[in-house]
C-alpha cells in the first residue's frame, strides 16, 4: 500500500513535470497558426517561396528552425523576395523567438510595436527591406538584442540603426 502510495505520488510529480513543459512551450500549432496567417498576407510569389509552409508542424518548414522542446527559436528568411508587411505576424505567439531576420526583402510599412512581445530575442535584422515609420520603442523592453533595421526615407537616404 505505501509503495502503491508513492508510486502515485511519483505519476502526480510527472504529470505537474509534463504539464510544465508544455506551458512553457509555446504550442507549435499556435506558432503554426501565426507563420501561416502572414504567409497568406504575402503576394503569390511570396507565397511560391513558402511553399513548404503547409500543416501544422513548423519546425521542418523553409526558414524555421526549433530548440529542442519544439518552440520556434530562429526565423531565418532573408533574400526570399518575400513582398507584403508585417501587419499580420502574431509577434506574440513566438515565446521562444531568439533570431529573426527578414533581411533583404520587399517589405513595407511599419514595424508593429508588438514586436516587443518577442521577450527572447536577441537577433533582430529587418535591414534592406522598405520599411517605414519609426523604430518601436519597445523594442527597447527587449534585453540584450542587437539590432539592424534599415528604413526607407524620403530622400533615399537610410540610417543604419
Ligand atoms: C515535415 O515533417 C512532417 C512530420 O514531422 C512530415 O510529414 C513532412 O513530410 C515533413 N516535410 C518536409 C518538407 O520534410
Ligand atoms: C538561424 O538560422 C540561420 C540560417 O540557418 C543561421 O545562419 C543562424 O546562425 C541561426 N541562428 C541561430 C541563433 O541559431
Ligand atoms: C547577453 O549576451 C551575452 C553574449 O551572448 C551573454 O554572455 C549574456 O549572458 C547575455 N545577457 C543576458 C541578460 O541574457
Amino acid at each position: 500500500m505505501a509503495s502503491l502510495k508513492k508510486h502515485l505520488s511519483c505519476l502526480f510529480w510527472h504529470f505537474f513535470i509534463i504539464i510544465g513543459i508544455f506551458a512553457s512551450a509555446a504550442s507549435p500549432t499556435e506558432e503554426a497558426t501565426a507563420l501561416l496567417t502572414w504567409k497568406a498576407s504575402l503576394n503569390t510569389d511570396s507565397q511560391i517561396s513558402l511553399s513548404s509552409w503547409v500543416g501544422s508542424s513548423p519546425c521542418n518548414w523553409t526558414g524555421i528552425y526549433c530548440d529542442n522542446t519544439g518552440g520556434v527559436y530562429n526565423i531565418s528568411l532573408g533574400s526570399l523576395s518575400l513582398s507584403g508587411t508585417l501587419d499580420e505576424l502574431s509577434f506574440s505567439s513566438f515565446p521562444s523567438l531568439q533570431y529573426l531576420t527578414l533581411r533583404n526583402n520587399w517589405l513595407h510599412g511599419s514595424i508593429p510595436s508588438q514586436i516587443g512581445s518577442l521577450s527572447q530575442l536577441t537577433w533582430l535584422d529587418l535591414s534592406y527591406n522598405r520599411l517605414s515609420g519609426a523604430i518601436p520603442s519597445t523594442i527597447g523592453l527587449l534585453k540584450n538584442l542587437t539590432l539592424s533595421v534599415i528604413l526607407a526615407l524620403p530622400l533615399g537616404l537610410s540610417p543604419a540603426v
